[in-house]
């Protein structure tokens, strides 16, 4: 047994007197980890996750995964199966095989080779566990990461005695956060080839009830658009099948129970650590229980496992609150944050940026370039983002079908190179302030136009499919980074410049998705390859700052957040529209590593007109907050208003970043969105509150805040001062003048 690296308090606990497979310590306290002969336990600060090996066949069933429990509950046992559903379709299995009676949808296909054998029969059962204090590294793949005493793992050893195929199960157990982090290692033991048609990260059988699921759809520039809708018999699933995570669905799971609301009750959270392809199952079976699968995408996999050969999936977290689908996320926001993201940055304040391209785009020089990034000085803002446009001297970049892939400065721009202009901004004083202005500037790396030196040298570092058309998505194709020589290049690409020049923080965008695929298994493949070159460059760079960006929030997923801190959360910097794509984003990622823009009205991807005060607070609730304009293009009324705007900006940031998150009310359901975030220690709170359509004619809702100490006192900005119990109970009433796009930001100090 696991020395434990947390135990509840004895009086929460009530003690189970005879069990089966009993969790609790002599004493009465609960263990993180416990294994009792065949019987497994896995205890957070809230949450159990149960499970044993069945003695008559060898498989692994789940016994419980929900709030705290001590042992197991009185459950009848099945009774004698009548019908084609045969006991092996009516348990909660832990990974269920295909093959053997359990028509559902199984967690792992294998396809077995050789001598004419084209089996797709497991037959995985239990032969020994380990215990582990800390969590071993995923090779290869991101993943969550801790000391001993705040992580440890149960490794459950499964064989196949008949194919000689070893699958090694992960269990690390996250107790203050409730999570448990689960991976699979498939290893070949046989003589024969085999192909993995699916390996998920995990599968979990929740008992007969009735649920509803939670996720995130969405196409470019309106990412993260929450869908709840009730789980019904049948399977209902979604994925992505671009290649990366993408915008059209999140790596996202969300399991809750009907009258689960933002505050209270049943939610199970699972995210996929994983930036490609991927697929999401859900399936409710005749018998009333529940599967979900989480994995690779199967229908881009294949995988060939030659003899002594290992596959490990990437990693899935699954998370349980009783606080409801708030208590979830901010269970997810503290792991992500303090256990995922290893940059140096996670969780630290963060520069306000201005980034040149809805100010520029490509038409730009040398002293175009100077002037605005004076101009950004001048606003107080602290970093100058250089955006597309230059590089490429055969082909220069001036418009989107030409130069990418050609990561060498643009002479007719920059004659004497980025350093000395680079050398000239990063001696801008910012504002007032003792800083100076930093620089960063955008790449692209994995991609190519056809109009290319790289591509007039290398047209086999593409993906492509022999002869099938290399077909174009904005002009550009996608560079294999399973190829190690083209992982050498993108690395000393981008190496070469921020070795020349004072780059502090790198945009690094990706702007299309995969087609004509090299092998079905092909864009695993690359993953892994864009996971040795993110990690080579983070690790040389740790000093850069590192945005992800993929049109928007295309690759918006735990994968790349182990990576880069913060990620661009879409192309559409309309105020309004980002108050959905930002809450949405929020269910599953800290808005920390979330960036937020304001840029010029008329919108330009929306043509909606909003007041600045509403872009810039909507803004605030990201972490990277800055603008994506030209000071020039705004309005002299507008120009004032900044500095204040930007002052809150570095006020609430620090709250932002580090603090908890409530959504206190959402824009999908009320004319009057908010959320407020306060920090770990509780001393300051910051409240972000809109009016979306005016209110004529009509009172105004109180609103409720939420995770205040009931019995501190809390100065409201300057307004009085008010227990938390009177903030949560009664709330505050704020006359939103009569308005469209009204916005208010309060900030809390407990005294
Ligand atoms: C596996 O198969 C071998 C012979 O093929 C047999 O001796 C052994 O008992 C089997 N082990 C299990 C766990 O079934
Ligand atoms: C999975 O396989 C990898 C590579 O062979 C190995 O490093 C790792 O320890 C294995 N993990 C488990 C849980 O067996
Ligand atoms: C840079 O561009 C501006 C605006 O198009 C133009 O006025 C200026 O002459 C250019 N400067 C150089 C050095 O090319
Ligand atoms: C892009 O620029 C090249 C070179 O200046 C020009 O030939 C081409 O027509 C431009 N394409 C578009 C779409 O503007
Ligand atoms: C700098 O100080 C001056 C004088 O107090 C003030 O007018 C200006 O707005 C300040 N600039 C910024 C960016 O805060
Ligand atoms: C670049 O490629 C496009 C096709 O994507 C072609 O129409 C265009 O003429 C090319 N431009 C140059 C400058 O080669
Ligand atoms: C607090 O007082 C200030 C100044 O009187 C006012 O502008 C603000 O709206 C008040 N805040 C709230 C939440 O009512």
């Amino acid at each position: 047994m696991l020395a434990k690296s947390f135990r509840a308090p004895l009086a929460a606990i009530a003690l189970g007197a005879l069990c089966q497979h009993p969790v609790t310590a002599q004493d009465g306290s609960i263990e993180t980890l416990v294994a009792n002969d065949k019987s497994f336990a896995l205890n957070g600060k809230g949450m159990s996750y149960r499970f044993h090996v069945d003695e008559d066949t060898g498989d692994l069933y789940n016994d419980h995964f929900g709030g705290l429990a001590t042992e197991d509950g009185l459950v009848e046992p099945l009774a004698r199966p009548d019908g084609w559903a045969g006991f092996p379709s009516r348990v909660l299995r832990e990974y269920p095989d295909l093959g053997r009676g359990d028509m559902r949808i199984p967690a792992v296909q294998i396809r077995q080779a050789g001598d004419g054998k084209a089996y797709t029969v497991s037959d995985l059962k239990y032969q020994s566990h380990e215990l582990v204090e800390g969590k071993p590294a995923l090779s290869g793949l991101p993943s969550t990461f801790g000391e001993a005493g705040e992580v440890s793992t149960l490794i459950v050893h499964l064989y196949d005695n008949y194919s000689a195929i070893a699958v090694d199960m992960s269990y690390s157990i996250f107790a203050e956060h409730d999570a448990v982090v689960r991976s699979v290692n498939i290893t070949n033991k046989g003589e024969n080839d085999i192909v993995l048609d699916k390996a998920a990260s995990l599968s979990v059988d929740l008992p007969f009830a009735d649920y509803e699921m939670i996720y995130l759809r969405g196409d470019w520039a309106r990412e993260a658009q929450r869908v709840r809708r009730s789980v019904e018999y049948g399977n209902q699933g979604f994925g992505s099948l671009a290649g990366y995570s993408s915008h059209f669905h999140n790596p996202f799971l969300a399991l809750v129970s009907p009258d689960t609301t933002e505050s209270r009750g049943d939610a199970w959270g699972f995210s996929l650590v994983y930036t490609g392809s991927f697929s999401v199952d859900v399936e409710k079976s005749s018998q009333g229980p529940l599967r979900a699968t989480l994995g690779l995408n199967p229908y881009e996999f294949a995988w060939p496992l030659k003899p002594g050969e290992t596959f490990t999936t990437p990693e899935c977290v699954a998370i349980y609150s009783d606080a409801g689908v708030g208590g979830m996320s901010r269970k997810f926001h503290n792991l992500f944050r303090k256990n995922l993201i290893r940059s140096k940055f996670a969780t630290e304040p963060r520069p306000a940026l201005l980034n040149s391209w809805e100010g520029l785009y490509f038409a730009y020089n040398q002293s175009t370039v100077l002037d605005l990034a004076r101009a950004t000085a001048e606003l107080g803002v602290k970093l100058f983002v250089l955006d597309d446009g230059w590089f490429g001297n055969e082909f220069p970049r001036n418009n989107d079908s030409l130069g990418l892939g050609d990561w060498q400065v643009n002479k007719a721009k920059f004659p004497d190179g980025l350093g000395p202009l680079v050398d000239e901004i990063t001696q801008l004083q910012s504002g007032n302030s003792s800083d100076k202005l930093q620089f960063g500037l955008w790449f692209e790396p994995e991609m190519v136009n056809p109009n290319s030196t790289l591509y007039g040298k290398h047209p086999d570092w593409v993906l492509h499919a022999a002869d099938y058309p290399r077909t174009l998505r904005r002009n550009q194709l996608v560079l294999n980074l399973a190829l190690p020589e083209v992982q050498e290049h993108v690395i000393n690409s981008v190496a070469n410049i921020l070795d020349t020049a004072k780059v502090t923080y790198v945009k690094w965008d990706n702007n299309r998705g995969m087609h004509e695929t090299t092998t079905s298994y092909a864009s695993h493949q690359y993953m892994l390859g864009l996971y040795r070159v993110l990690d080579t460059l983070t690790t040389r760079f740790p000093d850069v700052l590192f945005e992800g960006c993929a049109s928007g929030g295309g690759r918006f997923d735990p994968g790349i957040m182990h990576y880069f801190p913060q990620s661009w959360t879409s192309d559409n910097t309309d105020g309004f529209n980002r108050v959905g794509i930002q809450f949405g984003t929020s269910l599953a990622y800290p808005p920390s590593a979330m960036g937020a823009h304001v840029s010029v009205v008329p919108n330009h991807q929306a043509g909606r007109v909003t007041p600045l005060a509403y872009r810039a607070h909507v803004a605030m609730m990201g972490g990277s907050f800055g603008f994506e304009l030209n000071p020039a293009d705004l309005t002299a009324d507008e120009r004032a208003e900044l500095p204040a705007l930007i002052s809150l900006a570095d006020q609430v940031n620090p709250i932002v970043i580090q603090g908890d998150m409530y959504r206190l009310s959402l824009p999908e359901h009320s004319n009057w969105p908010a959320a407020m975030w306060i920090t770990p220690e509780g001393d300051k709170a910051a409240v972000f509150y809109f009016q979306t359509r005016a209110n004529v004619n009509h009172q105004l809702p109180y609103l409720k805040l939420q995770g205040l100490d009931p019995s501190a006192r809390y100065a409201l900005d300057g307004n009085g001062t008010f227990s938390g119990a009177t903030l949560m109970n009664v709330g505050v009433q704020y006359m939103f003048p009569v308005e469209d796009y009204g916005s208010k930001v309060m900030l809390l100090e407990r005294q």
